[in-house]
């Protein structure tokens, strides 16, 4: 099926229409989101956006696998997709969608679910990592969540799947749940690649390098929100731990200064070498104000399209309408096809 957008190659003086290859990533709208998000995919989106045909989502079912107050998330909800069109994703260019907005994410997680077993579900990390956090709530959505996952990505004729390090697992489950499927029933579904960056793909706690940075972290001096005034993440990042050697170098026993240095490599495009090179004979105070430095400047022009953003709720209304419309057109014909490669009575 042919779903993507096309441009034209003139290579070769021949003018030759190409498929444009599709993206989709999504980010769950719990919490303020962390430079780790920022790095480790959000950044990726931005830079992926006119090469591929792209589709991101702000993924709420998802999110109510752990407790949510409703307020609070519609509230989340608006804030990640303002936040989405901050960063500088073009809404007219990409398909920017709430996933409840568009039904066959529900559907497909339903049909995947009779494809996908027990114990491949329970040996998810991410599950076992949750269950621990909430041992009063381990639903069955949350052992769910990787089907429902694999149903975002399967829906689009995904080729790339751009995410951080943690996400590796569910996608490589959600191969898996494709493939299986296509033995079955031919080539349905398309067989997506993870895009992970080299540098940055897990960013740790600032307080507990050896975690991963994360925005539901109790200690808010772990993490630096993208939304996090200047002199917050000045204040967050003097507290950063370290180490008592004293040496700016990578080194797996530095888990504290490594993540610094990971930090500025990812956001100037320098390599740990010549971050060493640079701070060769400097002290920890000369790096963290370096990182400093960097991240509020990286972070400043997203912040201020934020408030704009975030104070007009009808036009993001308008656009969260704009993008459910082209999801479902693509979503539909593949739930359709499903639907009937498994044997349903399809209606007109
Ligand atoms: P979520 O919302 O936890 O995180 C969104 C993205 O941010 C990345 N990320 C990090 N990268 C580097 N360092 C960190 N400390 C860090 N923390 C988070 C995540 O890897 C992710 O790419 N299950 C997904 C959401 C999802 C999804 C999808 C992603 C639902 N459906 C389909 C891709 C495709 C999640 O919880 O991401």
């Amino acid at each position: 099926m042919l779903c993507g957008s096309y441009y034209r190659n003139h290579t070769h003086g021949v003018n030759v229409m190409e498929q444009k290859k599709t993206i989709f990533s999504g980010i769950q709208p719990s919490g303020g989101l962390t430079i780790g998000n920022y790095i480790g995919a959000l950044r990726n989106w931005k830079s992926l956006q006119n090469e591929y045909d792209c589709y991101y989502s702000v993924v709420d079912l998802h999110a109510v696998t752990v407790r949510q107050v409703p307020s609070e998330l519609r509230r989340r909800v608006y804030e990640t997709f303002a936040l989405l069109l901050a960063l500088g994703l073009d809404p007219n260019e990409n398909t920017v969608f709430v996933q409840s907005h568009v039904p066959a994410h529900s559907q497909m997680c339903w049909a995947l679910n009779c494809y996908t077993y027990y114990g491949e579900l329970g040996r998810m990390t991410q599950f076992k990592e949750k269950s621990e956090r909430h041992p009063d709530n381990i639903n069955a959505g949350l052992f769910d969540y990787p089907v429902l996952m694999a149903g975002d990505i399967l829906l689009y004729n995904t080729d790339l799947v751009p995410v951080g390090a943690d996400q590796k697992q569910h996608l490589e489950i959600t191969r898996d749940i494709a493939i299986r499927f296509n033995n079955i029933y031919g080539d349905v579904f398309k067989v997506p690649e993870p895009y992970i960056p080299k540098m940055g793909a897990r960013v740790m706690s600032l307080q507990e390098p050896t975690k991963k940075m994360s925005k539901s972290d109790e200690n808010e001096n772990g993490f630096i929100a993208i939304l996090d005034e200047p002199d917050v993440i000045a204040r967050k990042l003097k507290r950063a731990v370290t180490d008592s050697e004293g040496s700016i170098v990578a080194r797996e026993d530095k888990p504290g200064v490594t993540n610094l240095m990971g930090i500025l490599g990812a956001l100037t495009g320098k390599t740990m070498e010549e971050i060493e090179d640079d701070f060769a004979g400097k002290g920890y105070g000369h790096l963290k104000s370096a990182v400093t430095d960097v991240v509020i400047e990286e972070l400043r022009p997203i912040q201020e399209e934020f408030k704009r953003l975030i104070s007009d709720k009808a036009q993001l209304e308008e656009l969260m309408k704009q993008g459910r419309d082209k999801a479902n057109r693509v979503a539909g014909r593949t739930m359709a096809k499903v639907y009937k490669k498994m044997g349903f009575i399809g209606l007109r």
